[in-house]
């Protein structure tokens, strides 16, 4: 089975394999958030399909700080329930499947791939000091229902440009007091997140990270300071740091990635070297490009514990097992063309370019 069968322990959990599901907005929830059957259904695939920790697409810790509209939420005790029922769901559909709540804050409007945004947004620039400090805790009690609804551990979406990593960014926080300037300043927010977490969730549960290696912006944060950052955290108590990349015009930069990254595929492996010394034996994912099992391999070998997939799971909810146990191991059929990510502010997760639906719409 090589390296991606070996089991792994993070924070006291232990995933199965190094297959991990980077979180995907589903736009699959009831209007208010609350879970419903084909977002059940999504997952009941995904845990079928082998992958040892699925990490849930980006779940809205406030209501007003929701990107798309039928976002998932735990802003709310009303919404424990459901989301109890889906990890009821995943653990009964593959009782060795981990699964993670990604808690989310759009911020700013614009950033990321939320194109068409709900929301009209939220300058930290001009946010009262008692309101950044009451947002860090809607991350802290979002994470409280997330365990008591039995997940088996929480994720921040300290990526991609939204709320959290704006606070990093220096594209988008130009405050001149505790919460900018010098990159601990800018760091604080996303500190006091990890530290309501904890305190609101209790010890024992693992909390992971999505971060970027870099914005890819002249303006913006870059490799040294998300090295940096990324120690800060591990010190902190995260369990797992996901790195990833970018703030905007994902679809045009991840592209663009592809097209550097070549063969290799892994568009960040040059970074992992760098991350793999700031943050000691804490465990370290690489998502953005794998395709096929030889580059997964490779960037285990290079240093990462796991290997994070987005497109190839939403093409192939079985992908994790068909790599797995074959015999078919041929790389994902996933091309990504994007147009999933393109639709996704306006239509329930899909891959349209696989969908035979797709060719019945083609000439009306
Ligand atoms: C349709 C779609 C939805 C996404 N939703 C999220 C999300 O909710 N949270 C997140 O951190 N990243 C999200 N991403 C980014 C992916 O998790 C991942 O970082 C990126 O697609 C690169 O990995 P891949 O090449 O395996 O797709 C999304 C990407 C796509 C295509
Ligand atoms: S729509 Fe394109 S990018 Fe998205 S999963 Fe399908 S093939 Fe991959």
């Amino acid at each position: 089975m090589g390296q991606l069968g070996r089991p792994l322990v993070m924070g006291g959990m232990e995933v199965s394999n190094r297959f991990l599901r980077s979180a995907t907005m589903e736009n699959m929830a009831g209007v208010d958030g609350q879970v419903g059957r084909v977002l059940l259904r999504l997952y009941h695939e995904l845990a079928q399909g082998g992958c040892g920790l699925i990490i849930t697409g980006a779940t809205a810790v406030s209501a007003e700080g929701r990107a798309w509209a039928h976002q998932l939420g735990a802003w709310d005790e009303a919404q424990v329930e459901g989301l109890a029922r889906l990890v009821r769901l995943i653990h009964r559909s593959n009782p060795s499947a981990r699964c993670a709540v990604q808690l989310h804050h759009a911020g700013a409007a614009g950033g990321g791939y939320s194109y068409g945004s709900l929301y009209q947004g939220f300058d930290l620039n001009q946010a009262a000091d008692g309101d950044i400090v009451e947002l860090a805790r809607c991350f802290g009690r979002a994470a409280g229902r997330v365990r008591r609804a039995g997940f088996d551990a929480v994720a921040v979406h300290g990526a991609h440009g939204y709320l959290v990593s704006q606070f990093f960014s220096p594209a988008f926080n130009q405050r001149q007091d505790d919460w900018g300037g010098s990159r601990s300043n800018r760091a604080r927010f996303l500190l006091l997140v990890q530290e309501e977490i904890r305190r609101e969730a209790g010890d024992g549960f693992p909390v992971l990270w999505k971060m970027n290696t870099d914005d890819f912006l002249p303006e913006g944060a870059g490799q040294d300071d998300y090295v940096w950052l990324a120690g800060q955290l591990a010190r902190a108590g995260a369990s797992l740091i996901e790195l990833s990349g970018g703030v905007k015009e994902q679809a045009k930069l991840r592209n663009q990635l592809r097209r550097e990254a070549g063969e290799r595929e892994a568009y960040f492996l040059p970074a992992l070297e760098a991350f793999r010394s700031a943050v000691d034996d804490t465990p370290l994912a690489l998502t953005g490009g794998l395709r096929s099992r030889e580059a997964m391999e490779a960037v285990l070998e290079a240093g990462a514990d796991m290997v994070g997939l987005c497109r190839p799971l939403i093409s192939e909810p079985y992908f994790p097992n068909r790599l797995l146990h074959g015999p078919d191991r041929r790389p994902s059929r996933c091309t990504s063309c994007n147009r999933c990510l393109l639709a996704i502010a306006k239509e329930p997760l899909n891959c349209l370019e696989f969908d035979p639906f797709e060719k019945v719409l083609k000439d009306l």
